[in-house]
């Protein structure tokens, strides 16, 4: 064993200059003259850059508050269904409490790649090419961490899933937005991709269908996506979370399926919302060996591994829980009609959403901002949407409405918020949408 060095565990900031303080010795220096308290010093620049979740505060307001119908938390109102809960009580009956492998157990991993080999034709390794993570969260974190380099550009679309901007920023890398607009149903432009392209830029994060728009990349624009990336040598981070609830005749891609993208793409999903699995954390990140190799090290340092009984939870999921997934999906699809008409009738412009559980109604005719507009609606009428513009600056002037929610809630949030719009509407100055 090394003995330890003078300073170690030692804050720099708290030695004397000599550096004579010995573990034993706590140095007591006092804050030197003129200096910030330590508290106030003491986090990293990159984590101070980046600001709070804006959506956070409302779902603080909502705790307080009775009779909210709440369009605001992104999750499946339905329980897990029954056959995954038992799957997760039998596997800590069985003892199955211990650590698993860092990258999951094989069995999850084995049935992984054979779904999503079945439903999108491309072939994954179970040995070497999947992870499971805690959730697409910690996949999303992962892959960033393990891949960028100070001063890496990360081209992103907004308005998107507030944690990718901070998941670049915390890695060290530097975003650099792409804009999506209600004109374009809220697909990314690739000629506005290829121009936000510079020497620096490292990768595209691409996460379609869109938390908060709803949006889904059609074909050819995917395609066109696929091709820029080969063209300039990027890396994709492709978030696919939502890839099950698709609606209509849209049918998602796996980007990594699209040709020459296998590898040049970081593919991650999870179980939150298709399976409505958001509290057992489980999800996954698949990625050619050579890059996974690097994104286990971070994992296994950090994490160990994604829980035991979510892992075991999730392998029956993939193997008996499609009939389940099918009868939320019929439901969220009734819902989303529900809730798109109704949005339209009353006036706010929403486009019709392909992907995910969201809606995304344009709310500038009211004359209100995103986040006067959320406020009000909440303290009014207690109705609990996000505002637009949490979401980046091109979601300003929408709200996100999130539709796993009940169908008479539904109905009943359209009744509040149409009693709201004619209300602020009479006040508002003109402007369309
Ligand atoms: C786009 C997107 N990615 C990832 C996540 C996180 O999912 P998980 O529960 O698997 O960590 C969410 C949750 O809202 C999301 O909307």
């Amino acid at each position: 064993m090394t003995t330890p060095t003078r300073t170690e565990g030692l804050e720099p900031a708290l030695l004397p200059a000599d550096g004579s303080a010995r573990p034993s010795e706590p140095a007591r220096a006092e804050p030197a003259e003129g200096r910030a308290p330590l508290a106030n010093r003491a986090l990293a620049q990159r984590v101070r850059a980046v600001p709070p979740s804006g959506i956070r505060r409302f779902f603080d307001i909502l705790a307080t508050m009775d009779d909210v119908i709440s369009l605001g938390v992104g999750e499946p109102d339905f329980d897990t269904p029954p056959p995954i809960v038992e799957a997760g009580i039998a596997s800590l009956r069985a003892g199955r409490t211990h650590y698993t492998s860092n990258y999951g157990t094989l069995e999850l991993r084995r049935a992984l790649a054979a779904h999503l080999e079945r439903r999108y034709g491309v072939s994954y390794d179970p040995e070497r090419e999947l992870l499971i993570t805690v959730g697409a969260s910690e996949a999303v974190d992962l892959a960033l961490r393990a891949t960028c380099d100070p001063g890496d550009e990360v081209i992103l679309h907004e308005p998107s899933y507030v944690a990718y901007a901070p998941a670049v920023v915390f890695a060290g890398g530097t975003v650099r937005h792409v804009a999506t607009r209600l004109e374009d149903d809220f697909a990314l432009d690739p000629a506005a991709v290829e121009a936000a392209i510079t020497p620096r830029t490292k990768a595209l994060f691409l996460g379609y269908p869109c938390n908060p728009t709803g949006a889904v990349l059609p074909d050819t624009v995917q395609d066109e996506l696929a091709r820029i990336a080969e063209r300039h040598d990027l890396l994709v981070y492709s978030d696919e979370i939502y890839d099950r609830l698709a609606y209509g005749s849209y049918r998602h891609r796996a980007m990594s399926a699209l040709p020459g993208m296998r590898d040049r793409t970081i593919l991650m999903g999870g179980f939150s919302k298709a399976y409505a699995m958001t509290g057992w954390r489980v999800g996954y990140l698949a990625a050619p060996a050579a890059i996974l190799e690097g994104i286990v090290k971070v994992h296994q340092y950090g994490i160990m591994s994604a829980p035991t009984t979510a892992q075991d939870a999730a392998l029956v999921a993939l193997i008996e829980a499609e009939p389940d997934v099918e009868r939320m999906l019929a439901e969220y699809d009734r819902r989303r009609r529900l809730l798109v008409a109704g949005l339209n009738d009353l006036g706010l412009t929403t486009f019709e959403p392909r992907g995910a559980f969201y809606a995304f109604p344009r709310i500038s005719s009211t004359g209100m901002d995103s986040e006067m507009f959320a406020t009000r609606l909440l303290e009014e009428e207690r109705v609990a949407v996000v505002p637009g513009g949490a979401f980046g600056p091109s979601g300003e002037g929408h709200v996100r409405a999130c539709y796993a929610t009940g169908y008479e809630q539904l109905e009943e949030a359209l009744v509040r918020i149409g009693r709201f719009v004619a209300r602020h509407r009479a006040d508002a100055v003109p402007a369309t949408g």
